[in-house]
């Protein structure tokens, strides 16, 4: 057995978020600009290297395997990784294989999924109505994307909706949001809109809904109990008494959780983010090329994580946007 993770703050690392690309075939406005430049494909790990990458995190003790993006089923290919990830499964040593989608390509791929030991997915899903949904991913397609979830439930998936909440433009939708995961049977999480990458003329403090309000409006009309239940990201649940509901919020504006951080993501090129919400990160693609034996490439890990920061510096609330990052978030999946 090797020595856990351990970060500077004495948090264990047990969660990693590997974005397997930086493509997608939507464009959210929060998340990416209109005319985006993508990494040319050479400069892409292999398949064979990513597999190489996270079995020696799951070596050191990760558990729990994120697959994100851009878009990750736009991957070529990349039914072949999960399989090659579902062995981690099969021994034990991980214990939740998943991914975080904007469910334009489960039609094709969730039978597929759930076959490679994927229990649970995450899906992004804003608004229910077509033409905002057209407006907000750009050029994402509401229909195809509810028949993504259709398909990913029939596979026998468990899903959890992923909701940006967005001021003056879900606000108005809140409930048709809940109540549909509820007649769905599908588990929703609200997101702060955090400020990544720039994207010109986005309103990041217009467009702030803070979760605080955004209960304390789902708090009108039933009473909300905290649940102790994690999920091992950083969500918190409720449950709706009168009708059993969970929800989820996510809140790194109103309310900070980078206390009990576990995670750590790795980028299509081999780069490793300790944090979601600074600019530092490290190399990790040289040391695995270096040699064929992983010892560089833990060493590379172990220096990485020792550098892991204490957290974001995200923060509005002098009304102006402190603590930007300038990468987009397609550019660590979230
Ligand atoms: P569960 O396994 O269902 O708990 O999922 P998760 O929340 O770990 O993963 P998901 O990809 O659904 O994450 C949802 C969003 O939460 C991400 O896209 C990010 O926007 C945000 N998020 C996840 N981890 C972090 C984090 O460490 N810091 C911050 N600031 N935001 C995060
Ligand atoms: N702030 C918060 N969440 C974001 N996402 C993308 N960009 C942002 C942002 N700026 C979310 C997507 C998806 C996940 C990958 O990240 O909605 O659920
Ligand atoms: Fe693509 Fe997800 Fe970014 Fe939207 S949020 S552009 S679906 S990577």
């Amino acid at each position: 057995m090797t020595v856990p993770l351990i970060d500077p703050f004495a948090r264990t690392i047990s969660y990693l978020r590997v974005s397997v690309t930086d493509r997608c075939d939507f464009r959210c406005v929060y998340c990416m600009s209109e005319n985006m430049t993508f990494l040319p494909k050479k400069e892409l790990l292999t398949l064979e290297e990513l597999d190489r990458m996270c079995s020696a995190f799951v070596r050191m003790g990760v558990k729990k395997l994120r697959i994100t993006g851009g878009e990750p089923l736009v991957r070529r290919d990349i039914m072949k990784f999960f399989q090659a990830m579902s062995r981690h499964l099969e021994t034990g040593a991980l214990s939740e294989l998943t991914l975080t989608t904007n469910g334009s390509q489960l039609e094709k791929y969730a039978a597929d999924l759930a076959a490679c030991g994927v229990k649970r997915i995450n899906i992004s899903l804003d608004t229910l109505d077509e033409e905002k949904f057209a407006r907000v991913t750009r050029w994402g397609r509401l229909p195809q994307v509810l028949r993504g979830i259709d398909a990913a439930q029939a596979a026998g998936m468990r899903v959890k909706i992923n909701t940006v909440a967005l001021k003056g433009f879900n606000e108005a939708e809140l409930f048709t949001l809940t109540d549909w995961c509820a007649a769905r049977d599908v588990d929703i999480t609200f997101i702060e809109v955090m400020p990544m990458g720039d994207l010109g003329n986005e309103d990041r403090i217009g467009q702030y809904w803070s979760l605080k309000d955004l209960r304390a409006t789902l708090a009108e009309r039933g009473k909300l109990t905290d649940l102790p239940e994690r999920t091992g990201g950083p969500a918190r649940y409720v449950r709706v008494d009168e009708t059993g509901q969970k929800i989820g919020f996510i809140t790194p504006l109103s309310h900070n959780f980078c206390e009990s951080c576990n995670r750590v993501r790795i980028t299509c090129t081999g780069e490793i983010y300790t944090c979601l919400g600074q600019e530092g990160h490290s190399d990790l693609r040289a040391p695995l090329r270096a040699s064929e034996n992983d010892a560089t490439l833990e060493d590379a890990i172990r220096a990485a994580i020792g550098l892991k920061p204490k957290g974001h510096d995200f923060d509005y609330s002098r009304q102006e946007v402190d603590g930007q990052v300038s990468r987009h978030m397609s550019h660590t999946g979230g």
